[in-house]
């Protein structure tokens, strides 16, 4: 079975092609630049940008791998969590497709597949894992069952890591996606010249996140610095990623422990982050927990974990089903 993903929540436009055996085929991102002036993702362009991407893309993976629409089998797409706008058009294209071919249409949640990109690298988990979900919009630590039983164990009140990693950036002066470019600002940083909170490490039952009252308290802090010293930038860098980084690994840890397992998992665009790859490597093996990643590609968003997604639902009909057309920008893995 031939299997086209199609990922378009946010700024990437993505397009993938899975085979149910031999894996992926082709996995294009298209990364959208245009919001890098702006500091953040504008909704609008992004819209815009998808839809002029989207079909060279489609046009351009099946080339890549000497195949036609019509070798299509089924369509798997993401239909939320993300931005209204970004959505649609990965909707409207998929349903397009799917009806003009008469083949099925998968609606597949964009943090479904961040959870399982792991499952497309050599090294996978065995059930049950703990998965942490750091992305630009979510932060979330989610006991994983097995492929579609899940409990979300804590989640984000306010401003999700990847998004408090932009904002905080923008503050030192670097361009969007911040997260990346404040890692290589902090490489240049001396560990410990400055200290910031480890948020809601405090009380030990909580496992949701607060990020926001960081994100405030480097701003406050940053108006009594330099920021023409570079030197002074990179050293806030360095402190207020190790904040995040430690944060991210108490409240894992907590999770663990409450429920006696020992895999985590760590997927989303911020899993990508080395330093943290190594904290989390170093002090999760003190404890006997083993932690799984994937490559970077898979770690942002990409099309290739919705195709995979969408490979493991059931179809129960071999033709295109007009009564499921929906999407849901706040869609959850709880629901
Ligand atoms: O999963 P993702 O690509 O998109 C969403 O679903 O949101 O995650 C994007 C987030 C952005 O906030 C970006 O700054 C962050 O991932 N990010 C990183 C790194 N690469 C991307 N954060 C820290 N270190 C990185 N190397
Ligand atoms: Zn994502």
């Amino acid at each position: 079975m031939l299997l086209m993903g199609i990922e378009t929540s946010c700024d990437d436009t993505a397009v993938a092609i899975y085979d149910n055996k031999i894996g992926i085929l082709c996995n294009n991102i298209y990364t959208q630049r245009i919001h890098s002036k702006y500091g953040g993702v504008v909704p609008e362009l992004a819209a815009r940008n998808h839809l002029q991407k989207i079909i060279p893309l489609i046009k351009k993976s099946l080339l890549k791998i000497n195949k036609n629409l019509k070798d299509l089998n089924a369509i798997a797409f993401t239909s939320g969590p993300g931005q209204i706008n970004s959505l649609i058009i990965g909707a409207i294209v998929s349903h397009t497709l799917a009806f003009s071919l008469n083949i099925p249409i998968i609606p597949v949640n964009h943090m479904e597949g961040h959870l399982f990109s792991i499952m497309l690298q050599k090294n996978k988990p065995s059930f049950p894992f703990i998965g942490l979900l750091i992305s630009g919009g979510h932060t979330e630590l989610i006991y994983t069952y097995k492929f579609g039983k899940y409990k979300v164990l804590g989640k984000n009140i306010d401003d999700a890591v990847g998004e408090t990693l932009d904002k905080v950036s923008k503050l030192l002066g670097l361009n969007y996606p911040g997260g990346k470019n404040l890692s290589k600002l902090s490489k240049y940083g001396t560990s410990n010249k400055f200290f910031f909170p480890r948020p809601m490490t405090y009380k030990k039952n909580n496992l949701n996140f607060s990020f926001s009252g960081l994100k405030t308290c480097v701003k406050n802090f940053l108006k009594k610095q330099d920021l023409n010293n570079f030197q002074t930038k990179a050293d806030i860098a360095c402190a207020f990623e190790d904040a995040i980084i430690e944060t991210l690994y108490i409240k894992s840890l907590w999770a663990l422990k409450k429920y006696n397992i020992n895999q985590l998992v760590i997927a989303g665009g911020v899993s990508s982050n080395k330093k943290l790859r190594i904290f989390l490597y170093k002090n999760l093996k003190k404890n006997n927990i083993k932690l799984f990643y994937s490559r970077k590609k898979l770690c942002t968003d990409n099309a290739a974990m919705i195709a995979y997604i969408g490979s493991k639902k059931k179809i129960f009909k071999k033709k295109y089903i007009l009564n499921n057309i929906f999407i849901n920008p706040n869609l959850s893995l709880d629901t």
